[in-house]
C-alpha cells in the first residue's frame, strides 16, 4: 500500500469516525432533556456509532468525490459519508439478530442486541436508518436536485431493490441450494448495492457528468459485488480476533456462499477477476481516481 494512499485512509476513517461521534453526542444531548427515558437508545446509538469498522461506504464517497477533483473533505460530504455508514451499521445491527444470523460478536464488541437488548437493537436499526436521510435532506453546499438525487439513490440501494432484498434471499436461501446466477444476484443485492450507491453518491455530490457516473457506477457495482465474495472467504479463511466477528458461521449455518459454490479457489479468482473489471471501468479517469483504485486493491486483499 502506497504512503498516499494509507494516508487517504487514515484520514477519511477519521473523519468519519469524529463526525458520526460527533452526530451522536448531539443527539444525546437533545434527548437528555427528556427525563432519562431516551437514555438507552441513545447510549445503543452511540455504541455502534463509535466501535469502530473499516468505514469502507465512506471512503467510497470520498474517493469518488475526488475522482471528479473534489478536494478532501466538506460538511456536505461528510453528511453523504455518514449517511451510508449509518445504513450500513443498521444493517449490521439487524444481521446480527437472533432472528437472521444471531451473531454475538459485532466489530471486536458484543452485537447491539447483547449490549443491549433486542427492542433496543431494531429500534436503534431504524433511529439510524431515519437519520440517514435526515443527514442527506440537510446536506449543507448541496443543491436541492442534488439532495433529492442522494435521497433516491440510498432510498433505492437499502430498500427491496437493495439491501433488505438481499437480505430476504439470504433467509431464503439458509439450507437451499441455489445456483451460481442466484448466488450473484443476492451478493450484488445484499451488499452490492450499498457500496454501489455510496460511490454513485460520492459522484453525485461532486457533480459527476451522465458518462462519469455510468463509470463510477460500473465500478461500484463490480467492486461492490466482490467485497461479499471476499467477506465469503473470510469467513472460511479469517480468524475471529481479527475479523471483529464469529469466524466459520457462514458453513454452520448452511448459507450458500461463493467458497461453498466456487470453492475457495474458485472464489479467489472470481474475486481477482471482478477487481480488474472494476479497475478497467476506471480507465478515463485519471491520478485522482487513485484512491478508488486503492480502495479496490484494499477489499480484495483485506484480512477483516
Ligand atoms: C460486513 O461489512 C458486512 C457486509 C456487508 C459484508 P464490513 O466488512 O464493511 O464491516 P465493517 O463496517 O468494517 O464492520
Ligand atoms: C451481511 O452479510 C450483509 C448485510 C446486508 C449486513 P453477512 O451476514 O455475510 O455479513 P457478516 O459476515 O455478518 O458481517
Ligand atoms: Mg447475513
Ligand atoms: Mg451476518
Ligand atoms: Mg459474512
Amino acid at each position: 500500500m502506497s504512503k498516499r494512499f494509507a494516508d487517504f485512509l487514515l484520514a477519511g476513517k477519521n473523519q468519519v469516525d469524529q463526525q458520526l461521534a460527533n452526530f451522536a453526542a448531539d443527539q444525546a444531548m437533545a434527548a437528555s432533556g427528556l427525563g432519562g427515558s431516551l437514555d438507552t437508545i441513545t447510549q445503543a446509538c452511540t455504541y455502534v456509532l463509535t466501535n469502530g469498522g473499516k468505514r469502507v461506504r465512506p471512503l467510497m464517497v470520498y474517493a469518488a468525490a475526488q475522482a471528479l477533483g473534489h478536494k478532501g473533505h466538506d460538511t456536505g460530504l461528510d453528511h453523504v459519508a455518514c449517511a451510508l455508514e449509518m445504513i450500513h451499521t443498521y444493517s449490521l445491527i439487524h444481521d446480527d439478530l437472533p432472528a437472521m444470523d444471531d451473531d454475538d460478536l459485532r466489530r471486536g464488541r458484543p452485537s447491539c442486541h447483547k449490549a443491549f437488548d433486542e427492542a433496543t437493537a431494531i429500534l436503534t436499526g431504524d433511529a439510524l436508518q431515519a437519520r440517514a436521510f435526515e443527514l442527506l435532506a440537510d446536506a449543507p453546499g448541496l443543491t436541492a436536485a442534488q439532495r433529492v438525487a442522494l435521497i433516491k439513490s440510498l432510498a433505492k440501494a437499502a430498500g427491496v431493490q437493495g439491501m433488505v432484498g438481499g437480505q430476504a434471499m439470504d433467509i431464503a436461501a439458509t439450507n437451499t441450494n441455489v445456483n451460481l446466477q442466484q448466488l450473484q444476484s443476492m451478493h450484488a443485492f445484499k451488499t452490492g448495492a450499498i457500496i454501489r450507491a455510496a460511490v454513485t453518491m460520492g459522484g453525485i455530490a461532486a457533480n459527476a457528468s451522465v458518462q462519469q457516473l455510468a463509470a463510477l457506477d460500473s465500478y461500484g457495482t463490480h467492486i461492490g459485488l466482490a467485497f461479499q465474495v471476499i467477506d465469503d472467504i473470510l469467513d472460511v479463511e479469517g480468524n475471529t480476533e481479527t475479523l471483529g466477528k464469529t469466524q466459520g458461521k457462514d458453513d454452520k449455518a448452511n448459507k450458500p456462499t461463493y467458497v461453498s459454490l466456487m470453492t475457495l479457489d474458485g472464489a479467489k479468482k472470481e474475486s481477482q477477476r471482478l477487481l480488474q473489471t472494476a479497475l478497467d471501468t476506471l480507465v478515463e479517469f485519471g491520478v485522482s481516481a487513485d484512491p478508488l483504485r486503492g480502495l479496490a486493491h484494499y477489499i480484495i486483499s483485506r484480512d477483516r
